[in-house]
């Protein structure tokens, strides 16, 4: 047996190599085949610039990029949609280009591809790996089906700050969660094969630190020390690489006063070398060219030699590699070792998407009419949403509603849409297709339901390319919803943002429920109290007047094609909500950046009334709802909490262990958390860090005893020496259903 398996893996090793010795040798090949101009052609990527079925371009601009297209200088497309645009344009590069390379179609397939999923934030509070990786598979399958290659997707930015729009596009403030979602997101993008024509190539990005932006404003300076850089922004993207993933991209801040599309540290030194990364690694919009105003670059040419020294292999939608690399190499500016470098790495992932191989493989129109929104992908649609949802607060447990003999009032604007849960960066879903609250709860036909929606959140309707023009005048349909409030034993309130509030551009200062809902749902509060309030956003909203005031609070985000049904089966108890939050919601925006993971100062607050302590004189510290928290229809109890060991030393584990138990009357899960604090580091430490969770479902009664490992590795951080260790000395840890649970553990650690 043991000769067998000896021969079978000296079979695998000896057929790896060869593949790879076939690879390289087809990509040298290539390569030496190529001109300068070709070779700086495959590092110029354009946005879809013409319909390449339809009339030849036309205009300077169109033109000039036609040509280059055909001429070989172009090596990748974003945008492009459907089989037979995407036919077309390999067309050209496949058939009148001189060598024939193939391009790689790369788009945003961000929560879903037609089928929508809900956005990344929301997903992550699901803590459910296997569905994140199933979600991801999923919109690879589709947007494969319709020709692509490639996404630009885990975004796996740690934010802790909720003015930044782009938080939606996240799995929040963690990065020990956020690596793990980010690992299970490349995995699902790009299985375990990626010349498989259902797997698409993945792109990690914003690296680095996109996610700091001063004062949550999009595109702005980020600031933050080495240590937050390795301790808390680069473990999602070291995870992505350990994953596998194919690409990285930069992005448009500052790091160190430098552009992160220029820092050579960062891309060559860290990623390239340190972390041996073999894919490539694409700019953000226009980054290369934004080094300009950034002041870092003096003008096009000198921003191209930035960008590619710093390690940038692919320059999206700056014009500036194609425009200015082959100078670079003739004035003997950049050694064309780099440009090799570059188009290898490029080459490599179309290789091994299996382009060279069948360049219109992804293009399936039979494969992409059955596999776009298919009944299995629109199911796991609503299963990702129902788990998404977190059951804020349930004060008076007015949830679940009774399915009989119930008089319920609708309210809201965003009860009757069906376009904004779709969310931002929705790819290619279809208008108004998602299932609005308002239909989903018309199914549940014991109550009687009546239906106002109280206010107009915006005026026009609203796309990727407009801000939301919000109504802050008319308030012309309060009274209506007034008139049914009063008649309902139960109001339940659906408001929030509406679906490109969040996302890219879409920073805000003032984060309370937008435009007149506020005022709104105080006038209904009037009339009758018992209110639950379902909350639709893509950030962590400002909700402490409704946390002071409304009863039942549900935060169901933005949640996709089936958000109604999903909000409805929580309404009604048909799903018992489990989901937890992932990023800690102030209360009001003076505390943001909020998170729970923070130092604890010289001089801690324990209340509002120390004046010289590190607090506020208007709230307390903590947040509003931590990390960590969500409730449920059920309660749960964490007993017996033990380690069974004091002791800690660099080889061996310690176990913990605690018994959880359902003590309410429904079934329920629970996501059962541990935490740990190194008391005392060569650098200040956090107060507490998520070092694993779990997932427990139980029945009404039944308990189940939890065991988390606990060895040096997990205790490892980036320390005052640069490099990862674990520090010797005393540990605290904290188990509960939440950030904030407060009873701990000791042990140490010692050699
Ligand atoms: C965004 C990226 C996105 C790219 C292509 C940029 O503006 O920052 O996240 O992938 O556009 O759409």
């Amino acid at each position: 047996m043991k000769n067998y398996l000896i021969v079978l893996l000296i079979s695998y090793v000896s057929f790896s190599l060869s593949q790879n010795t076939e690879k390289e040798k087809f990509i040298d090949d290539l390569i030496s085949k190529m001109t300068l101009v070709e070779k700086a052609g495959q590092m110029n990527q354009y946005n879809g610039f013409f319909d390449a079925t339809g009339e030849m371009p036309e205009g300077d601009y169109q033109t000039k990029r036609y040509n280059e297209l055909k001429n070989g200088q172009v090596g990748s497309m974003l945008n492009v949609i459907g089989v037979d645009e995407i036919k077309a344009f390999q067309r050209i590069a496949v058939e009148d280009t001189r060598l024939g390379i193939p391009l790689i179609f790369g788009h945003d397939v961000i929560h879903g591809y037609k089928t929508i999923f809900p956005i990344p934030l929301a997903e992550s509070c699901t803590w459910d790996m296997d569905l994140i990786k199933k979600t991801a598979r999923t919109a690879a399958r589709e947007a494969s089906a319709d020709g692509l290659n490639w996404t630009f997707a885990p975004m796996v930015d740690i934010s802790r700050d909720a003015r930044w729009g782009r938080v939606m596009e996240g799995a929040g403030e963690d990065p020990f969660l956020g690596s793990l979602i980010a690992k299970a997101r490349v995995q699902g993008f790009q299985g375990d094969n990626l010349s498989d024509i259902s797997t698409i190539a993945a792109c990690a990005k914003h690296y680095a630190g996109y996610g700091f932006s001063e004062a949550g404003r999009d595109y702005n300076t980020a600031d933050f020390n080495h240590y937050t850089l390795h301790n808390t922004i680069l473990p999602p993207f070291k995870a992505a690489n350990d994953a596998g993933v194919k690409t990285f991209m930069n992005a448009f801040n500052t790091i160190d006063e430098i552009p992160a599309t220029g820092h050579k540290i960062l891309q060559r030194d860290i990623l390239k070398k340190d972390w041996a990364f073999d894919g490539f690694i694409v700019s953000d919009w226009g980054s290369i060219e934004q080094m300009i105003p950034h002041g870092f670059a003096r003008d096009g040419n000198h921003a191209a030699e930035l960008a590619i020294l710093a390690g940038s292999d692919m320059d999206m939608e700056s014009s500036l590699y194609v425009n200015e690399l082959v100078k670079l190499v003739e004035n003997g500016k950049i050694g064309i070792s780099l440009i090799d470098d570059a188009v290898r790495r490029i080459l490599n992932v179309k290789y091994d998407l299996g382009l060279f191989e069948n360049p219109y493989k992804y293009c399936d129109k039979k494969r992409s009419e059955k596999e776009l929104m298919s009944e299995k992908n629109m199911n796991l649609a609503l299963e990702v949403a129902m788990k998404s949802i977190v059951l804020l607060k349930n004060e008076s447990e007015l949830l679940p509603l009774n399915k009989n003999n119930q008089t319920i009032a609708l309210i809201g604007p965003l009860a009757s849409d069906k376009n904004s849960s779709l969310g931002n960066w929705r790819s290619q879903a279809i208008s108004n297709s998602a299932t609005s609250v308002l239909e989903a709860m018309t199914n549940y036909s014991g109550n009687k339901l009546f239906y106002e929606k109280g206010v107009d959140l915006y005026y026009n309707n609203t796309d990727f390319h407009n801000r939301v023009n919000l109504n802050f005048d008319d308030r012309s349909e309060f009274n209506k919803a007034k008139t049914v409030a009063e008649k309902a034993d139960i109001v339940v309130m659906v408001l929030g943002e509406e679906g490109y509030q969040s996302g890219e551009g879409r920073s805000r200062t003032n984060i309370k429920l937008p435009g007149l809902q506020l005022e709104l749902l105080k006038e209904i509060y009037e009339i009758n109290k018992n209110i639950v309030l379902v909350v639709n956003s893509g950030r962590p909203l400002d909700l402490s007047w409704e946390d002071e005031n409304i009863p039942t609070i549900v935060q169901a985000w933005q949640l996709g094609s089936r958000s109604g049904e999903a909000i409805a089966k929580v309404l009604y108890g048909d799903y018992n909500p489990s989901g937890k939050l992932t990023m800690s919601f102030p209360r009001n925006v003076g505390q943001v950046p909020i998170y729970y993971n923070f130092k604890n100062t010289g001089r801690p607050s324990t209340s509002i009334e120390q004046v010289t302590n590190s607090g506020y004189a208007d709230v307390e510290n903590s947040a509003l709802y931590p990390f960590g928290h969500g409730l449920s229809y059920t309660k749960f109890s964490y007993t017996d909490v033990l380690l069974d060991k004091t002791e800690l030393t660099l080889k061996s584990k310690i176990t913990l262990s605690f018994k959880i138990k359902n003590i309410g009357t429904v079934k329920g899960t629970e996501i059962a958390q541990m935490y740990i604090r190194d008391v005392v580091g060569s650098i200040a430490r956090p107060m507490r860090e998520l070092k694993g969770f779990k997932v427990v479902e139980l029945n009404p009664g039944e308990s189940k005893v939890v065991n988390f490992e606990i060895n040096a590795k997990l205790l490892e951080f980036y320390s005052y020496n640069n490099k990862w260790e674990a520090e010797l000395g005393d540990f605290q840890v904290f188990v509960g259903g939440s950030s904030d649970t407060s009873d701990f553990q000791e042990f140490e650690l010692v050699n």
